[in-house]
């Protein structure tokens, strides 16, 4: 029997309207992409990780990933950081952005990360990960969600004894991507260990890993009892697998997928700036226009060209309907004045004032 996977459900007083939710990546979940995952119908949409020290510091760049766009709700931002006091602060700044919920990285396996006590490492100090949840509850009306691995080694079944005093300390819902840190990307995501996650805590539970296509995500929401699963690498450059799963499937067309890009790109253009723009989307012809659907030399060509205007061009060279289409797209999007910008974050946001 095939589940619903447009099915709504709840975080806390948040109403999600699907089952599948799009994964937060660093250095690829930007608003351009969160948008783009709910239209094509992700029921919940999640920044990259950010870190409570930037926030702190007021980092210009960080605070630009608490922008958050009219279209993007539900939308979780991800804070990462190994202090319950500054964790909570960061809390309640994310909660003034305008996020729907906060969720807490547990999960990151990042040297660079984990070393300053924060991300994965915390599976090993239960302790102090509760203290964070804890915080970040009490600080906030939003509802808190936990993402983390199977723990920090190899094998380890840290997330069945973390996971449930999470859920005490006042998670709402957890995700669990069953992998270790030390694994980073390698084996397969163990999804027996989400079933067995499911049946020790009351909140939702959230499956990551490996589910890239509609019959994976079938499966492991079948056989785990999750109540979504989450899709991540699949996503990349590919909006259509989120369709696919959600049973609207269809390969797209040379024309939309070009469409698609270029739009992403202008996107991502008015986000971050022309400048870190180029080099940010470069990573995305491939994942775009790959996967069969245009040459490799073609894919090559493009990240060697130097501007934007050049890219695009040579994209509509290639596939000239893809103008009409991108038109369309383009008419589709909300007005920008519906945007909920940095601007209305509370003065104290900008440390000067
Ligand atoms: C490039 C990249 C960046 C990621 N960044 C984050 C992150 O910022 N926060 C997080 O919780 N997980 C992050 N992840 C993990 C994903 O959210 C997801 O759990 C993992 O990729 C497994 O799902 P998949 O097999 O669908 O990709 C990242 C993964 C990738 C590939």
């Amino acid at each position: 029997m095939s589940i619903d996977l447009r099915e709504h459900w709840w975080i806390g007083g948040v109403e999600i309207p699907g089952r599948v939710v799009l994964a937060p990546m660093a250095g690829v979940s930007v608003q351009a992409f969160r948008r783009q995952g709910r239209r094509y119908g992700a029921g919940l949409v999640c920044s990259e990780m950010v870190s409570v020290a930037g926030i702190q510091h007021r980092n210009e760049r960080t605070l630009g990933y608490l922008r958050v766009s009219a279209d993007e709700h539900p939308l979780a931002i991800q804070i990462f950081g190994s202090d319950p006091g500054g964790m909570a602060e960061a809390a309640r700044m994310v909660e003034a952005a305008g996020a729907d919920i906060i969720d807490i990285n547990f999960g990151c396996p990042v040297r660079k990360v984990t070393k300053t006590g924060a991300g994965a490492t915390l599976l090993d100090e239960p302790e102090r990960a509760a203290r964070i949840v804890a915080a970040v509850a009490d600080a906030v009306d939003l509802p808190v969600s936990v993402k983390m691995r199977r723990g920090t080694e190899n094998g380890s079944r840290a997330a069945l004894s973390v996971g449930p005093r999470l859920v005490e300390a006042g998670a709402r819902t957890l995700t669990l991507h069953p992998r270790s840190a030390k694994q980073m990307y390698t084996g397969s995501a163990d999804h027996a260990l989400t079933t067995e996650l499911v049946e020790l805590v009351e909140v939702p539970v959230i499956a990551s890993g490996d589910i890239t296509s509609r019959a994976k995500a079938q499966a492991v929401l079948a056989t785990t009892g999750a109540a979504a699963v989450m899709v991540g690498r699949a996503a990349q450059g590919n909006p259509w697998a989120i369709a696919e799963i959600l049973g609207d499937g269809g390969e797209p067309t040379r024309e939309e997928v070009v469409a698609e890009l270029l739009l992403f790109m202008r996107e991502t253009v008015r986000e971050l700036g022309e400048q870190r723009a180029t080099g940010f989307l470069k990573k995305f012809y491939g994942w775009y226009l790959g996967r069969g659907r245009f040459p490799r030399p073609f894919k090559q060509e493009l990240v060697t060209l130097p501007t934007l205007d050049e890219v695009e061009l040579r994209l509509l060279a290639a596939a000239p309907g893809a103008r009409e289409v991108l038109e369309r797209l383009e008419a589709e999007q909300p007005d920008p004045q519906d945007e909920v910008l940095l601007d209305s974050l509370p003065i104290s946001i900008y440390g000067g004032g």
